[in-house]
């Protein structure tokens, strides 16, 4: 957990270096990565709804960088915006101009050596997370290693009576690569990440990896009392997704009982014997380890995996102790938006498509263009959007949490609770999501998160106006 460089009346203020360094991810492996603080996860911010968050990044890397905070309702101008760059100190000329392929007027609100993002922060209790969000170079930034957890705590959710504390499990899921030599494998087309984007044919779905890791490590034990302990199930992987299942289930089943979504608690809590998750999900859910016995070892499997990629860490349960903790059956009481609010609807096409005569993934058959908003909902407003896919598309919104209203001509599916950020369109699907632009005015995006089909263009701004 990074601590404030200071904290006062006017908020908390924290400091990140980014970095190269070497990490031993796998045994008596040597592995460059790129790391905020020169480590991977980077370091995890801890915030109070409602108190700004302010955090200095200085980019020592020799590629220019942006932060996204993603979750967080932050004006535009410290979203992250990808071409906001922000360059390191004193950048030789070859890097001096974002997407090196696009056109000459993408530049956005570029900064040197250092910038702070300020997060206000109003919203409630969330699993937030940073990552890098450089125009055309998200997918390769990421793997190396930039991402990190920014959890968001609030007064009503710490008189829960939750697990915390040592029993609150921020749980970073990635897969990744490794060459014989160590370092981290990915396809680029530019293995400098500063000119041409893009990974070789045939990666252009997305990348994939062969070695789990949680919060940087392969496959790891955790050792955990007989208690219940709260999971805060993040996928940062840039492409795969998981169907994540305890082995053995508790008997009786209803193994993860899920408290939380992207945007923050549920209502009421939500069981399951298995989530799927896509990237950038987040499922916050409680985990009884009262329900096995000390000795027994747990894993956390993934059905989706084949071969190394089933197993993702294993629990062993220690010894039987008291747990005060609770599951109210109420978690919030915080509104939720009506369909009839929604003034506007539009539909969105995520899919692959010819552009300018190459294979590219498009919405609404567009490239990504920082100058075209795709869609200028109106600030203060609640829409509908439809959205329709030819693949797997985890959508991601900024600055609007959406509920999703159905799947097809079903409701929504058991993934689709609460509030979120991310939706996970599967192959020809159909859905229909409910969203609210609140509070700033400006230029955003949305876009698929899977990073390789990001990078390739499907992206589009969302643009508020007042
Ligand atoms: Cu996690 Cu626009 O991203
Ligand atoms: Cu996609």
């Amino acid at each position: 957990m990074l601590r404030p460089t200071s904290s006062d009346a006017t908020g908390a203020y924290y400091e990140v270096i980014q970095k190269a360094s070497i990490a031993e991810i796998l045994p008596g492996v040597r592995t460059p990565i790129w790391g905020y603080n020169g480590i991977f996860p980077g370091p995890t911010i801890v915030s109070t709804s409602g108190r700004r968050t302010v955090v200095r990044h200085r980019n020592q890397l020799p590629v220019p960088v942006v932060v996204h905070l993603h979750g967080g309702h932050t004006p535009a101008e410290h979203d992250g915006y990808p071409t906001d760059l922000l360059y390191p100190a004193g950048p030789p000329a070859t890097m001096r101009r974002p997407g090196m392929a696009g056109p000459n007027n993408m530049a956005g609100n570029v900064a040197h050596g250092t910038r702070d993002y300020v997060y206000p922060l109003r919203q409630p209790a969330a699993t937030l997370w940073y990552h890098d969000h450089r125009m055309d170079f998200t997918g390769p930034s990421v793997w190396r290693g930039l991402a990190g957890f920014h959890i968001l705590h609030d007064p009503d959710e710490q008189r829960l009576g939750l697990p915390s504390g040592k029993h609150d499990l921020p749980i970073m899921i990635t897969d990744r690569s490794f060459a014989a030599d160590g370092t981290l494998l990915y396809p680029s087309l530019d293995p400098t990440l500063l000119h041409t984007p893009g990974v070789h044919e045939p990666y252009g779905s997305g990348v994939l990896g062969d070695v789990i890791l949680v919060n940087g490590v392969p496959w790891p034990v955790a050792n955990v009392p007989a208690v219940r302990h709260r999971l805060r199930l993040l996928n940062a992987s840039n492409a795969r997704r998981y169907r994540l299942v305890l082995d053995p289930a508790p008997t009786g089943g209803n193994a993860l009982i899920q408290i939380g979504s992207e945007g923050g608690l549920l209502q009421r809590p939500v069981t399951h014997d298995a989530i799927e998750i896509a990237p950038a999900e987040r499922f916050d859910v409680v985990v009884d380890f009262g329900r096995y016995r000390p000795g027994q070892q747990v894993t956390l499997r993934n059905e989706f995996g084949d071969g190394s990629t089933i197993p993702i860490m294993r629990f062993t349960i220690t010894h039987r102790t008291a747990d005060d903790t609770r599951i109210p059956d109420e978690l919030t009481s915080s509104a939720i938006p009506k369909e009839k609010d929604a003034a506007t609807s539009r539909t969105l096409h995520f899919r692959h498509d010819k552009v300018n005569g190459m294979a590219g993934w498009t919405i609404n058959g567009q490239p990504f263009d920082p100058n075209i908003s795709v869609a200028r909902p109106k600030l203060g407003s609640t829409e509908t959007w439809q959205l329709t896919s030819d693949f797997h598309h985890p959508i991601h919104l900024h600055l609007g949490h959406f509920h999703v209203l159905s799947r097809g001509t079903s409701g929504p599916g058991p993934y689709d609770h609460g509030p979120k950020d991310t939706i996970d369109l599967r192959p020809a699907e159909q859905a229909r999501i409910l969203v609210t632009f609140n509070d700033y005015a400006g230029r955003f995006i949305f876009h698929c998160h899977n990073l390789e089909h990001e990078d390739m263009a499907m992206m589009g701004n969302l643009t508020t106006v007042s």
